[in-house]
């Protein structure tokens, strides 16, 4: 399956989310992952159901939710009223993740879990079946732009055989970038979410998007050709 690009919007201009989702997709991404953050879950604020509804109809590829809050139960129905196509959520934050999932997916949104640096892939064995999607963390999650954890590969390794041939992506979150890229597919990742390495740092200068995630793509599929 070829690898897949998911730029997390958090490293964009909210001053104009949708001209930057919009600038993106023409650069060639596959998904925009979408960071919601609490304040209380992770020690930082971002957006919430009303803003992921307004970026919605900019979205033409898929609308990828990584959900930071404790709890998210709540909010679900409010993410897939907003027309998430992915949720993902945290177990460390979901005492009854397997009925957790199964709303996910009752909802007619792909359910995904996000695993922290110190979160062992056993956590998820028995709800393997619920499972469209596993985000591992390779940063503890909270801001973009730090550096990625290279305790984080066995893991990706470890979910890639648990998860065997199942129908389930493994996305890789956090301090990805050309250098990074090559070693979290040549452990398993399908998908590579990157924030600071396709928006860069501060300036949001559109042009430079298309070369980033180009650059991305061809580092990580340096690691299976
Ligand atoms: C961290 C977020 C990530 C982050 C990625 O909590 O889940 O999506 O924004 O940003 P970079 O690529 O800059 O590490
Ligand atoms: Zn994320």
């Amino acid at each position: 399956m070829p690898l897949k690009i998911s730029p997390s919007i958090l490293s964009a201009d909210f001053a104009q989310l949708g001209a930057e989702i919009r600038a993106i997709e023409e650069a060639g991404c596959d998904w925009v992952h979408v960071d919601v953050m609490d304040g209380h879950y992770v020690p930082n604020l971002t957006i919430g159901p009303d803003v992921c509804a307004a970026i919605r109809p900019h979205i033409k590829t898929v609308m990828d939710v990584h959900l930071m809050i404790e709890p998210a139960d709540p909010f679900l129905e409010a993410f897939a009223k907003a027309g998430a196509d992915h949720i993902s959520i945290h177990p460390e934050a979901h005492p009854h993740l397997d009925r957790s999932l199964q709303v996910i997916r009752d909802l007619g949104c792909k359910a995904g879990v996000a695993l922290n640096p110190s979160t062992p892939a056993v956590v998820i064995e028995h709800v393997l079946d619920r499972l469209d999607l596993i985000i591992v963390m390779s940063v503890n999650p909270g801001f973009g732009g730090q550096s990625f954890l290279h305790s984080q590969l066995d893991k990706i390794r470890t979910l890639k055989k648990m998860t065997g041939e199942r129908d389930i992506l493994i996305e890789v979150d956090g301090g990805i970038n050309t250098q990074t890229a090559p070693l979290v597919v040549a452990a398993g990742a399908d998908v590579l979410v990157a924030g600071s390495a396709v928006y860069g740092k501060g300036g949001q200068d559109m042009s430079v998007y298309a070369s980033n995630i180009k650059a991305i793509r061809q580092a990580g599929n340096l690691a299976v050709n």
